[in-house]
């Protein structure tokens, strides 16, 4: 597949809109036709039915002079509704695309990436470039230079002299936007990047709000947002003032030289007999359009860079790679799961030190597999390498005796119930956490919560399977998120079960209750219970243990008890 980027999609919008667009096309045209034609109203006026005194003449040009400046805005409101409408579909499917993109890019690469700066790009980011800058600023410049060659040809039609003068203020006022292109540019990327540190900041304060107040950082946290708040006025000021005093004024002050030099010089050609007053009043009001358009234009290379910056922070985004698409179904057939194999597997997040070594076991078809180990031991990249979510650097992982590289990762997941050991609620109800992301009957869910001891507390609720868990679950306790994280992986019904330190937070009777569930569950299938608490693996068939990314040892419990080694001190040390 291609990659994505802004522009195309920006290109593809407006292809898919052609017919909006001719319309826009074809009502821009009208008004700006109105607004040529109207000054030369104003001269005949002026040059034929004042001196000839023509009482009903000037009565249907005062007619027309007032109605025609009416229909014209009608129809430019038609003209801006529909760039409106334009604007906002580029937009969205920025938004829609950026999204989709994302939501399937390489763990890798999104948990590098800080939440403010995806925050950012995909709701200011992408109206920034759809309606702001391309419906605002980019289109307006095409009425303008429509404007412009009207006003224009129109200028040369009355006096090719005066004409001539009224242009001498491109030259001047080009010298001034070409020097200020790169400036914008440097000031439009600090911009952007204070806007995104200013949402990941906020998102960290308040998403950290106990560590926050347990340290006592109000103070450290408002110092910190008041230095964003200086930075964020210091740029919005440059780049204001720069806007104020190098765009507005000089094209102000040239305008008004311009046009008393216009008015001066005409005065003369009336003398000399080649303009009438008539074709002076037309000429004045045709010059406010060529200014207007030269400002127009004058911004576009402001907003160009400002464009450009925008969609490079997109495109950047757009540049994530995506996790692997396609692959074989994972079949499994029904009695007692699958097996996994671990063949040579070595593993480095990126830091330069491997995370798992070499690393080999075999989990046989409906074991109960534990694995142990120091923390930082490699517990938990083994499950996120089984469950595809990084690959790793060498070795091969089999499931049923299938390389997962030749698996497609939705089905490998599909079979696999994971209770993580950081769980994440939604901010949503019990019922919708547990189902998730199914629409489940209400009767299976609660079946299920039965199994995990978690029934009588939910029925205990006010609001029952409807409570809301508040963001990342935090309603709850670290016990009953477990519960509920273990509940959600048994509904499943998975062929593997891949549990990391999914007790730890339970007491010793709850755990025992989850653990018969799970047990009862697993017939069936296989399971790997990753646990820092020797308990909870003792029941398990063989358990490995994990020393520094290595294998240390692997038997049976029994096994490892007898040989004394790293397992044996963990359970000593652990022995109350
Ligand atoms: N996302 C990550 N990026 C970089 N390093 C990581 C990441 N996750 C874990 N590590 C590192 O990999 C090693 C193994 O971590 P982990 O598998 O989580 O250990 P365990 O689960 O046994 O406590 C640790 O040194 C840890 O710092
Ligand atoms: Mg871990």
């Amino acid at each position: 597949m291609t990659q994505e980027t802004a522009k195309n999609i920006i290109v593809g919008e407006l292809r898919k809109r052609m017919t909006v667009i001719v319309a826009m096309v074809f009502f821009l045209m009208l008004t700006i036709l109105i607004s040529v034609a109207l000054p030369l109203l104003f001269k005949r006026l002026v040059d034929e039915t004042i001196p000839g005194r023509d009482m009903s003449e000037a009565g249907l040009l005062l007619f027309a002079l007032i109605t025609i400046p009416l229909i014209s805005a009608a129809l430019h409101a038609v003209y801006d509704y529909q760039r409106e409408i334009l604007g906002e579909a580029i937009s969205q499917a920025m938004r829609q695309k950026l999204f989709n993109h994302l939501v399937h890019a390489r763990l890798r690469d999104l948990e590098s990436t800080e939440t403010g700066h995806i925050i950012h790009h995909i709701t200011r980011g992408c109206g920034l470039v759809g309606d702001d800058y391309i419906v605002d600023r980019l289109i307006p410049l095409i009425s303008n230079a429509l404007l412009f060659i009207g006003a224009l040809a129109a200028m040369t039609l009355i006096n090719w002299r005066l004409m001539l003068i009224t242009l001498l203020a491109f030259p001047i006022t080009y010298l001034f936007s070409k020097r200020l292109k790169d400036y914008v540019r440097t000031l439009e990327e600090e911009f952007l990047r204070i806007l995104e540190s200013g949402s990941s900041t906020l998102q960290q304060v308040f998403s950290g709000i106990r560590t926050v107040r347990s340290f006592s950082g109000e103070a450290h946290e408002k110092a910190r947002w008041d230095t964003w708040i200086k930075r964020h006025w210091e740029v919005r000021a440059k780049t204001e003032t720069l806007h104020n005093l190098i765009l507005i004024l000089p094209t102000h002050v040239v305008d008004r030289v311009l046009m008393g030099l216009v008015f001066g010089v005409g005065a003369f050609e009336i003398i000399n007999g080649r303009l009438t007053i008539g074709d002076l009043i037309a000429f004045m009001l045709y010059t406010p359009y060529v200014y207007t358009a030269l400002r127009a234009m004058l911004q576009a290379q402001v907003t160009l860079e400002k464009i450009r910056v925008a969609i490079a922070g997109l495109d950047g985004l757009f540049a994530y790679e995506m996790e692997r698409q396609g692959g074989r179904e994972l079949t499994i057939s029904p009695g007692a799961g699958p097996s996994i194999q671990f063949d040579n597997v070595s593993f480095d997040y990126g830091r330069g030190d491997f995370a798992l070594r070499d690393v080999s076991f075999s989990v046989q078809p409906g074991e109960f597999f534990g694995i142990v180990g120091e923390s930082g031991g490699g517990k938990s990249t083994i499950v996120d390498l089984l469950m595809g979510f990084y690959a790793p650097q060498s070795g091969r992982i089999l499931v049923d005796g299938v390389d997962i590289r030749e698996l497609s990762l939705d089905s490998l997941r599909r079979h696999i119930g994971l209770v993580p050991q950081d769980i994440f609620l939604w901010n949503s109800s019990i019922h919708e956490n547990i189902a998730y992301p199914d629409a489940i009957a209400a009767e299976a869910v609660a079946e299920a919560a039965k199994h995990t001891n978690l029934h009588a507390f939910i029925e205990a609720l006010p609001e029952k399977y409807q409570t809301i868990v508040g963001e990342r679950g935090l309603a709850l306790s670290a016990g009953e998120r477990q519960r509920l994280a273990i509940c959600r992986a048994l509904l499943k019904k998975p062929a593997i079960l891949l549990l990391d330190e999914a007790t730890s937070a339970l007491d010793a009777l709850t755990e025992e209750i989850v653990q018969e569930a799970i047990s009862q569950a697993k017939s069936g299938r296989t399971a790997i219970a990753v646990a820092h608490r020797l308990a909870t693996v003792m029941k398990a068939d063989r358990i490995l243990v994990l020393q520094d990314g290595s294998v240390a040892e692997l038997g049976t419990p029994a096994e490892l008890i007898a040989e004394r080694g790293l397992f044996y001190r963990l359970h000593e040390a652990q022995k109350l």
